[in-house]
């Protein structure tokens, strides 16, 4: 292959080889489709986004492959973040699935569509944590915790490129944003990020090492600056650490304008100076900006950047076409003909179950769900029969339509009358139609109120200030609530909304998030029972947007939080504790861990520690229990978090079942990064919590002993 690619590269132009590293937005390219077109002929576009279906696009790929003098064929980009015509649960809410089956799954089902359309690279999954959920794209993203993301990064690539890239079922994927974009400032959109170093060795790389080891094919850096300097400039990140220490061979491709907007980062004073900073860095492709056909030519002259630059970067997307068999058969992933009809039934199933099992029952008193055969139901909000706004931020490739929950209710209830009442609109200020909801509400059995956010509330540019919910749909639950009735939220969103009033006066709440194509069926199936609720929050619920960050591994700080003492690290007008805390999910049934042990109790640095806990059906029906493995080490050189999340485990148990969940631990696990970020393990106690949720008086301690190692 690398003979094969100096040969090639030795026979390119300037312009050819510049070409390579240049991707156009097909949807809207700068020059127009006709120039477009010429470039593709001319060999000067390499790859191209926001493009799919076979015919548009075999049309181009033939320019490239008939047309242009070196035959290279294009890449073909597209972002399948949660389906591509089938819709799937937005990441955050399949997070709360913690199966990494699950997301593996959605991932291959998708691609199943996305190839077929064409598609040679995804730019999925999106692996920023994030903990301030005014920020949009935390939609996106899979949560707060390194270690959730960590598993999904690895599972997303298997789903997506299988072992190899070359099998036409598998297609190329990405690793984005690098890094911490989801700590962007106050949760706006682009704005700078000013992290740690640890923050960033800690919590915002390692989804994106372990996306590296499970063979990534290409890595995004991100949008914003770290401490002032943009991530598609930071070549301390992209090619010392990412290239240099995890041995990331693949490409990187620049997010969409990024390089030239180095310039209004202000660290580049024009194209010729953007495109050195990001060519040097290590960005191979430049997405959408021109910046490298256009400034490169000028940064040689310069001397800003070396044609060994240059080539290095081409080198890697002629490995990357290679390495996609995409010189074999440029046609290779394009399929005119429809999925057959089991196939679409089978990924419409799977949509179904993801939507079921993304569903998290935040609240259940006076046992309001599963509903007991209702005969009058009265589904007020503007969310219940909203097809469009079940799909959430991405759905480019989807036909215009998703199950609603009204559909939902209606295909699993068909004996129940069910009243639909949309009493206010998501946004705006009407409130007119809130009497006829209330007269529809007073005359049913039981009230179920769907409300909550648009699609376009979350994902990118997308951020909010206030976390609540919007227009009048706070008065029209108001008014509902106000009749005393059985009343059950259904809450549609991208992000946790704070919304203490909502979960202390309804019945029962459920976050829906937003669950794609199926939506409704996967709600109907929650409401009557059918799927009994096992998702969890993948992400802390704020119980108001100024506790905003609040999440579970924070450290303890000299004076830990206590509502009783007043010198203690707290805001005086709000409570210490979230909504709800990470991983909070119920179930129609009740667990307990009865039992949790870990041995040895004392071990020696290489050794493994395995951690068992009985879990017990204490309910009456059958269900899916999810048990989270924490980690704390109270005496360390460098402090802790209160809470380090280092395994899940989940057991499916019938009424009054117990089975035994193991995990396995090594004492690498125990390490921390000491005073200058190098691994460190340090001897003494650690204290082991295992329950199902981040909540402390939930959790069953244990503890074992590191001997053998440096003392704190
Ligand atoms: C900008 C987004 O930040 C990125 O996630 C996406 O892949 C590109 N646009 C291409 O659509």
């Amino acid at each position: 292959m690398s003979d094969r690619i100096e040969r090639l590269l030795a026979s390119m132009t300037l312009e050819e080889k510049l070409g390579q590293l240049n991707m156009i937005d097909a949807g809207m390219p700068p020059g127009g489709e006709d120039e477009m077109k010429r470039q593709i002929g001319a060999g000067t576009i390499g790859s191209l986004l926001n493009i799919h279906g076979a015919e548009k696009l075999n049309a181009l790929q033939r320019l490239a492959c008939e047309e242009s003098r070196l035959r290279i064929p294009l890449i073909f980009g597209l972002d399948v973040l949660h389906g591509h015509y089938t819709i799937f649960p937005i990441p955050l809410a399949e997070a709360g699935a913690f199966d990494p089956n699950l997301w593996e799954k959605t991932a291959r089902a998708s691609i199943e569509e996305t190839r077929r359309a064409g598609v040679t690279l995804t730019f999925a999954p999106m692996l920023d944590v994030c903990r301030d959920p005014r920020w949009g794209r935390i939609a996106e993203c899979p949560g707060e915790d390194a270690w959730v993301a960590s598993r999904y990064a690895e599972a997303k690539v298997r789903g997506f490129q299988g072992s190899d890239l070359s099998a036409p079922e598998n297609i190329a994927c990405t690793a984005k944003h690098l890094g911490a974009y989801g700590a962007v400032a106050a949760g706006r959109d682009y704005a700078s990020v000013d992290v740690s170093e640890r923050l960033m060795a800690e919590v915002y790389l390692p989804p994106f090492e372990a996306a590296v080891k499970a063979g990534v094919a290409t890595i995004m850096p991100s949008f914003n600056d770290l401490a002032g300097i943009p991530m598609t400039a930071h070549g301390r990140f992209l090619n010392d650490l990412v290239r240099g220490q995890w041995g990331f061979a693949g490409v990187m491709v620049s997010d969409y304008t990024a390089v030239a907007e180095l310039i209004a980062h202000g660290v580049a004073e024009d194209l010729a100076g953007a495109a050195a900073l990001a060519l040097k860095a290590g960005v191979d492709i430049d997405m959408q900006d021109e910046a490298y056909v256009r400034g490169l030519p000028a940064a040689l002259e310069r001397g800003l950047v070396a044609m060994a630059d240059i080539d290095r970067a081409v080198r890697r997307v002629l490995d990357l076409k290679m390495r996609l068999g995409l010189f074999d058969d440029p046609y290779r992933h394009v399929s005119a003909a429809p999925l057959s009809a089991d196939a679409a039934a089978e990924i419409t199933a799977l949509a179904r179950e993801a939507a079921a099992r993304s569903i998290v029952l935040l609240k259940n008193d006076k046992g309001g769900l599963p509903l007991k055969n209702p005969k009058r139901i009265a589904l007020i909000g503007p969310l219940a029969d909203a097809p469009l706004e079940m799909f959430g931020p991405w759905f480019a490739a989807a036909p215009l339509h998703s199950a609603t929950v009204l559909e939902g209710l209606r295909a699993a209830m068909p004996e129940a009358d069910i009243r639909h009442v949309p009493g206010v609109t998501i946004e705006g200020d009407d409130d007119g139609g809130i009497p006829d909801a209330v007269t529809a509400a007073r005359d049913a059995d039981i009230v179920l109120l769907s409300l909550g956010e648009t699609k376009d509330m979350t994902g990118e540019a997308h951020s909010r200030g206030r976390i609540e919910l919007p227009g009048r749909q706070r008065a029209l639950a108001e008014a509902v609530l106000a009749l005393g009735k059985p009343v059950v939220a259904i809450l549609t969103h991208g992000r946790p909304l704070a919304l203490p009033w909502l979960f202390e006066r309804a019945d029962a709440v459920l976050a829906t998030w937003f669950l794609g194509s199926e939506a409704g069926h996967g709600i109907a199936a929650v409401l009557t029972g059918a799927h009994n609720p096992s998702a969890r929050l993948a992400v802390t619920w704020p119980y108001d947007g100024g506790q905003i960050p609040i999440y579970h591994s924070h450290r303890s700080t000299g004076r830990p939080a206590n509502p009783e003492v007043y010198f203690s690290t707290r805001h005086t007008d709000l409570p210490i504790e979230p909504q709800f805390p990470f991983g909070h999910g119920l179930s129609y049934t009740r667990f307990a861990v009865t039992a949790v042990a870990a041995a040895p109790a004392e071990v020696a640095p290489g050794e493994t520690i395995t951690i068992e806990a009985e879990i017990e059906n204490q309910g009456e029906v059958a269900g899916e229990e999810t048990v989270f493995l924490f980690l704390r080490d109270p005496v360390a050189s460098v402090a802790r978090p209160v809470l380090e999340l280092k395994g899940v485990a989940k057991a499916v148990l019938k009424p009054g079942e117990r089975k035994v969940v193991r995990f396995t631990l090594n004492t690498d696990d125990l390490a921390f990064l000491d005073r200058d970020l190098k691994p460190r393990v340090e001897a003494g106690l650690f204290e082991i919590f295992v329950g199902p949720s981040a909540d402390r008086t939930r959790l069953t301690a244990t503890t074992i002993h590191l001997r053998g190692a440096a003392t704190p």
